[in-house]
Parts: C-alpha cells; sequence; structure tokens
C-alpha cells in the first residue's frame, strides 16, 4: 500500500504564499513513492488545483458541510469543494473538535456527505493529553472510530495525538505502534476484511527529521502534516522519507 503524505495548511496562505508552496511542490514530486495531497483553506482551492493541474499531488479541504448545498452562511460543501478542483477533504480534525465542538456524530454525517458528493476523506482521531496521562487513549480512540466511521467506510483514518500537534513533541516509536495496531484491530472488527486496506497516517508534529523512522512504524500508512507542509523543501523531505 503506497503511503500518502498529506499536508494540512489550516488558516495559512495568501496567494502568493500559496504559489510559493505549490510551485516548487510540483515540480519536486514527480517520480516519488508516496501518494502527496495538500489540503489549502477554501480560499486557496480552486488557484492551488489549478497550478498543480496535470501533476501527481492531489488537492483536499479542511471541513465540508453535511449538506450539498442551502441556507448555511459561511459553510462549505463537498460539491463546492469537488468544483472548486478538490478530490479529498480532512474530517473531524481536534482543532475542528475543540474550536467548532464538533461531534462524533456530526463527523459521521460530514464523511457520509463526502463521499456522496466523490471526495475521499481522511478522517481524524486522537487523544488528548490529559487522557494519554490517564492511559485512556484507546478508550477514546475506540469511540471516536466507533461514532465517526460510516458503516461500509473506505477512506483514510490519520491518528494525530492532539498535544503533538504544533508542539514539536511527537509520540514516541513504540506509542505510535501500539495506537496504530489498536486502530487496525479496530478498523477490522468495524468494517470488516476491507479494514485491513485502510490507510492509517499519523500526524503530530512530523518533519524530515524524524518521518523516516515514524513511516517505518508498521501500519503507517503515511503522515498528516501541519506546520512543515508550508514549505515545499520540507514536505518534500517527509515526502522522501516515505517506504515502499
Ligand atoms: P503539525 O500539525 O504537523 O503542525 O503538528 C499536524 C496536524 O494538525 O494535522
Amino acid at each position: 500500500m503506497r503511503q500518502l503524505i498529506a499536508g494540512n495548511w489550516k488558516m495559512n496562505g495568501l496567494s502568493a504564499e500559496a504559489a510559493a508552496i505549490v510551485t516548487p511542490l510540483r515540480a519536486g514530486a514527480t517520480g516519488l513513492a508516496c501518494d502527496l495531497l495538500v489540503c489549502p483553506p477554501f480560499t486557496q482551492i480552486a488557484a492551488v488545483a489549478s497550478l498543480l493541474a496535470g501533476s501527481v499531488v492531489a488537492v483536499g479541504g479542511q471541513d465540508c458541510h453535511v449538506n450539498d448545498k442551502g441556507a448555511h452562511t459561511g459553510d462549505i460543501s463537498a460539491a463546492m469543494l469537488r468544483d472548486a478542483g478538490a478530490t479529498w477533504v480532512i474530517l473531524g480534525h481536534s482543532e475542528r473538535r475543540q474550536d467548532h465542538h464538533e461531534t462524533d456524530a456530526l463527523i459521521q454525517a460530514k464523511t457520509k456527505a463526502a463521499i456522496a458528493g466523490g471526495l475521499t476523506p481522511i478522517v481524524c482521531v486522537g487523544e488528548t493529553e490529559a487522557q494519554r496521562n490517564t492511559a485512556e487513549h484507546n478508550q477514546v480512540v475506540g469511540a471516536q472510530l466507533a461514532g465517526s466511521l460510516p458503516p461500509g467506510f473506505a477512506g483514510v483514518v490519520a491518528y494525530e495525538p492532539v498535544w503533538a500537534i504544533g508542539t514539536g513533541k511527537t509520540a514516541t516509536e513504540d506509542d505510535v505502534a501500539a495506537m496504530h495496531l489498536f486502530i487496525r484491530t479496530t478498523l477490522v472488527q468495524q468494517l470488516g476484511p476491507n479494514g485491513e486496506a485502510i490507510r492509517i497516517l499519523y500526524g503530530g508534529s512530523v518533519r524530515p527529521a524524524n518521518a523516516g523512522s515514524l513511516l517505518a512504524v508498521p501500519h503507517v500508512g503515511g503522515a498528516l502534516v501541519g506546520g512543515a507542509s508550508l514549505k515545499a523543501e520540507d514536505f518534500l523531505g517527509i515526502a522522501k522519507a516515505a517506504k515502499v
């Protein structure tokens, strides 16, 4: 299974900055042994998709609404993302779970909407530092998977421990191995044999310097990269560390 290296730009990227990231990314992306995806803010999706047209780098959104259109001020639908050139969408990121009080049920509804709209979803799960300190991480992630993934789910899951996001702290390889095995086992229980084929990304302070060891952990199917995806050189450095 090819690893997926996905960049989550979060709320970063004015027009000039977006072009400065994707122009060298496009040039450096050919011949890599992994799949590549960038998820810019909504305002840059069409421009980024146009700059990357015909390249191996796919484009995704960072959220979508459960409905495909209607009276939902400020929201964006899966159909709109598709129309702008996206083929992927990140859902249930911990920043949305926190800032927008997104529940597992809402994330499941968004996941269904994304699939119906022709997007491949990346559904994020992960425990807080307090939950890890009280050894609740498996229980928390298990509940998130049970609640957020619709029956027959065939997208991507991203494990992002909240305490590792943007902090420079990464989970140890042993912790990543244990959690990714737990997620794999849960996916197979939940989805049957199809759960074996789902890529499970690790996210949280992935950098070129730590990517090689994280991407070598069993059941790690790639990386969801925040800060380091804002520099083409760093993002490509992570992609070059992908395992075949
Ligand atoms: P980070 O973010 O790489 O900046 O820690 C990861 C993410 O939130 O997807």
